[in-house]
């Protein structure tokens, strides 16, 4: 009997982190392998915060993916004092392809991320104008905010007032959370689109307490109630064209995620096409995959599809219980769990 079979155009990921270094080196070719491009995340430490800086990191991802054709979308670290010169650089560079704003405190290696955006006002007018994305972490960070609620606060105290302050910026409402946030991005205007996580359609809260505290599971925005997993089940099998695929695959060290404080971050470069394809065939929509992972992303930001194909068989494949890290370890998500769906070489 010949096994189901899937081809689509071939994928981008619209939110990955990469890291630098040694790390860069042992994960970068989990993603150039099913991706022909991905958006950089730029939150290193120190992060990437100029145009110069972000050629040198580009070369650096390009060396770890030799012999690829991916593609790497470059992006910069919006903080209190990025320069509207800075837009005019990158916009004229033509491989920035957004900037990205983390609220300080929001998340990892968020300590220089923007303290209020009223700063940013000048620099976002010049973004608006340039046609240049903000890619959002949307999380209000004020202590005394229940974590659960961060994503729906941001909406209503920041994203809110910002898309009536410049109703022409494009953005896209990174790894979305909750129903608050499919409902918001669905009524909003067309210049505002979101990415959507393997995690956050796939897992709930429980799986942070399942059989005790499990590291592994852990992200920023935090898992949410089920209620909130099903609303975005519900825009996937929408097929809206607002919503499309953003791991953020977020690799750290065994050690540094099985710890006192563990850091917040999940690994999914590894089977990240098969997951996604896993969840679409269990929701009944597997003919909505393609537009999800392949049209909608670079539809949104103004770039060609991708004129390549992949293909995936229905082939059950069991997930590493660790993958290396430089010269540490990692653990994947669903480590040692059955993948229904393999991506042919
Ligand atoms: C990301 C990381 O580790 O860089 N972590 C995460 O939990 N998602 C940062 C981020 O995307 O917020
Ligand atoms: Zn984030
Ligand atoms: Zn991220």
């Amino acid at each position: 009997m010949t096994k189901k079979q899937l081809t689509i155009t071939q994928p981008d990921d619209w939110h990955l982190h990469l890291r630098d270094g040694q790390a860069l080196n042992s994960v970068a070719l989990f993603t150039a392998k099913q991706f022909a491009r991905a958006i950089i995340m730029p939150n290193l430490n120190p992060p990437v915060t100029t145009v110069v800086r972000a050629v040198e990191y580009l070369d650096e991802i390009l060396a770890a993916v030799e012999g690829t054709d991916f593609e790497p979308l470059m992006t910069l670290y919006l903080t209190d004092n990025t320069s509207p010169e800075e837009i005019i650089a990158a916009r004229k560079s033509c491989f920035i392809k957004g900037l990205k704003l983390y609220p300080a405190g929001a998340t990892t290696n968020s300590d220089a991320g923007v303290t209020d955006i009223s700063h940013c006002y000048k620099t976002l007018e010049e973004m608006q104008k340039a046609g240049l994305p903000l890619l959002i972490h949307g999380e209000a960070t004020s202590p005394d905010i229940d974590v659960f609620d961060r994503e729906k606060v941001f909406i209503d105290k920041t994203l809110i007032p910002l898309t009536q302050k410049f109703p022409d910026l494009k953005i896209v409402f990174e790894h979305i959370t909750t129903k608050e946030a499919a409902d918001f991005v669905l009524q909003a205007s067309d210049k505002l689109a979101a990415t959507i996580t393997p995690q956050h359609l796939l897992l709930n809260r429980n799986a942070l307490f399942q059989g005790g505290l499990q590291p592994h599971n852990y992200c920023l925005p935090v898992l949410k109630r089920d209620t909130h997993r099903q609303a975005l089940l519900k825009v996937i099998r929408s097929g809206s064209n607002k919503f499309f695929l953003g791991t953020d695959s977020a690799p750290h060290t065994k050690h540094k995620k099985e710890s006192a404080c563990g850091c917040a971050g999940i690994f999914s470069a590894h089977a990240a096409i098969e997951i996604y394809t896993s969840i679409f065939e269990e929701q009944g929509v597997l003919d909505k995959l393609e537009a999800f992972a392949s049209f909608n992303g670079p539809d949104f930001y103004g770039l060609p599809r991708n004129s390549k194909t992949i293909t995936l068989v229905k082939e059950d494949w069991q997930v590493p219980d660790e993958y290396s890290l430089g010269s540490d370890t990692l653990v994947p998500f669903l480590a040692g769990q059955t993948i229904h769906w393999k991506m042919s070489a």
